[in-house]
């Protein structure tokens, strides 16, 4: 949440840190703005709303080779310029992403210095806090402001008498850093580096970056200079643009079977029989024969994907597996032991709250697992073992190759920890492991009826309520079915176990109102045509989703529309289901004129608690 960037080199600042801002967008779009050396001294202009908004703010003559930026997802203080980044006090000016927690007692302290706030920011009352503690040395006063700082932040500082160089430092939130022949670049996210370099590193926390055009010089709060890990970027500019597709969302859905190939690929082991394997990753097989119990923990979709996981790994695996989400797990003090395997899931590698359950898994001594999209992200980092998914870089905030993506990990951990368990023998690890290696080609079969689902949605447009309602892994897909419709549409939704309904919510079914009924499992088919019957007594629209396949007849009449994915094993279904639902969701949008991409109020990467 926020995007940040450092610009210092041989272009036009400004024009970088707008290009960046836009890159970084999809982090925050409440308000933007940045702040750059000129001739005159350090110029500021914010502006509330997106960055195009600021952009058509900006002066024609801001010459400068040197900035900072900022676009904002507000915390501390409403959605108003005065308030926007940068914040300036004295010497210092500033942009921040993080919260900073303890900012009552230290604006209290500083009160007496006559430093002021003017805005209702966290952020400023850190401007004032540095500048308080700056007398030209800025190692001096980082090391001092760290001291008394309390949350999480990354922060690029200008100081007014040190034209051209910007200082970062970070504890908790994200900083990547690049140079390059155009100039040395610092960023939130690796996004808005692939312009000017494919080498990176990520600033470790407590160090400071000292930005000018030529270098980055990265050192130890005593002034020590380290030498960062530098990282590679294996995708290119085009995997973070639009490429002729409206939207990112519609873009990443369609990209979703190449990513489940990228992220099959290397863990493809052929042989006699089609195992995964994990040599590259360095899993070994010990982690699964140490393991008596499972704990799955992570936000939102990424959740939902450990939702299916767990199903999965307990049909298969035949050991207890939980699944927590990472706000919840953090402070409900979970039992875990040696014995014990946290899996943590997250596509950024950077959500809050999924990091604290992380370390706190680590610090009760659990072994510890992260699924994770982004490369050398913090999860990534701090996590005993990584799995990456191949996703390649996600824009849209709702989340779509990711999850797949993700589905596709807990398939091939599943399939192997089954093989080493001895659950499952070779062959038919390697029957559901050809049955996987299909998912990218059927996922395709559905994209091609991808206009059926664009029809569809005009009948969900005008609805002020839907429901999803599923068993099994039906379930947990319409948990993530729900909270896609909801956080892109705006219309309320909520997922049901379908045995659930009537315990309550059935008296919100009245005549019209939308339900979605999945029925891909053949095991529950019967016991969901039941429900399906009771939601149409009540007068429901309902969309039947079921399989090519399925076996039980069903009446011609028992659903309003009827999608049927193309037959694969049941295990599989959620990959093409997940698809449909993806595409419901994004064509209801765009007939209800709304932000597909950045959608009001939410953000990507979710860096506060
Ligand atoms: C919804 C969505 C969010 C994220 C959640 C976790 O479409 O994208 O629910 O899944 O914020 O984010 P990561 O996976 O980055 O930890």
């Amino acid at each position: 949440m926020c995007g940040i960037i450092g610009f210092c080199g041989y272009l036009d600042a400004k024009e970088e840190l707008v290009k960046g801002l836009a890159e970084l967008e999809y982090r925050g779009y409440d308000s933007a703005g940045i702040a750059c050396f000129t001739e005159s001294g350090i110029e500021i202009v914010k502006s509330v709303g997106k960055v195009a908004e600021l952009e058509n703010k900006l002066p024609p003559r801001m010459e400068s080779g040197c900035g900072i930026g900022h676009t904002r997802w507000a915390t501390h203080g409403g959605v108003s310029e005065v308030n926007a980044h940068p914040h300036q006090c004295g010497n210092v000016t500033l942009i921040h992403n993080g919260i900073i927690e303890n900012y009552h007692e230290l604006a209290k302290a500083l009160e007496n210095t006559g430093r002021i706030p003017v805005s209702r920011t966290d952020t400023e009352i850190a401007a004032m806090l540095i500048d308080s503690l700056y007398n030209g040395d800025a190692m001096e006063a980082l090391r001092r402001a760290v001291e008394r700082l309390k949350g999480a932040y990354a922060f690029c500082i200008m100081f007014a008498d040190q034209k051209d160089v910007i200082y970062c430092i970070r504890k908790g939130s994200p900083l990547v850093c690049c140079s390059s022949e155009e100039g040395s670049v610092v960023a939130s996210d690796m996004v808005a580096l692939l312009r000017y370099s494919k080498e990176y590193f990520v600033l470790p926390e407590y160090q400071v970056a000292k930005v000018t055009k030529n270098t980055i010089t990265v050192m130890e709060l005593d002034g020590t200079v380290v030498s960062p890990v530098m990282l590679s970027i294996h995708w290119d500019m085009s995997a973070a643009q639009k490429n002729g597709f409206k939207h990112y969302m519609l873009k990443e859905i369609h990209e979703q079977p190449e990513a489940i190939r990228r992220t099959l690929a290397p863990r493809l082991k052929k042989g006699k029989y089609l195992l995964p394997d994990f040599s590259e990753d360095g899993i070994q097989d010990e982690l699964f024969q140490d393991t008596n119990r499972i704990m799955i923990t992570a936000c939102g979709t990424a959740m939902h994907a450990g939702m299916m996981g767990r199903i999965l790994m307990e049909r298969l695996l035949r050991i207890p597996v939980n699944v927590e989400v990472a706000s919840e797990f953090r402070y409900a003090d979970p039992i875990l032991d040696e014995k014990s395997l946290v899996i943590v899931v997250s596509q950024s590698g950077e959500t809050a709250d999924t990091l604290a359950a992380l370390r706190l898994a680590r610090k009760r001594g659990a072994k510890t697992l992260a699924i994770v999209n982004v490369k050398g992200s913090s999860i990534a980092r701090e996590s005993d073992y990584v799995l990456y998914t191949h996703a390649g870089p996600e824009i849209a905030v709702a989340s779509t190759k990711a999850y797949t993506a993700q589905l596709t990990a807990f398939y091939l951990l599943t399939f192997r920890f089954a093989y080493v368990a001895g659950k499952l023998s070779e062959g038919q690890v390697s029957d559901y492991m050809k049955g996987l290696n299909e998912v990218g080609e059927l996922m395709e079969r559905v994209l091609e009826q991808k206009d059926k689902m664009k029809e569809l949605s005009k009948r969900l447009t005008p609805a002020q309520d839907l429901f999803f309602i599923g068993r099994s892994m039906d379930y947990a897909l319409s948990c993530e079915g729900s909270i896609k419709l909801k956080e892109i549409t705006y219309i309320h939704s909520e997922a049901y176990a379908a045995g659930e309904l009537k315990h309550g919510t059935l008296s919100l079914i009245t005549g019209g109102v939308p339900v979605i009924a999945l029925a891909t499992q053949e095991d529950v088919f019967a016991k969901m045509i039941s429900n399906v019957k009771e939601v149409r007594a009540r007068g429901a629209m309902v969309i039947l989703i079921t399989k090519e396949g399925n076996t039980t007849a069903i009446e011609k009449d028992i659903c309003d529309e009827h999608l049927i994915l193309p037959a694969s094993d049941d295990l599989f279904a959620p990959f093409t289901a997940a698809i449909i639902l993806q595409l419901l969701a994004y064509y209801t949008s765009s007939y209800r004129g709304l932000d597909v991409d950045q959608p009001r109020n939410l953000a990507k990467s979710v860096t506060v608690e």
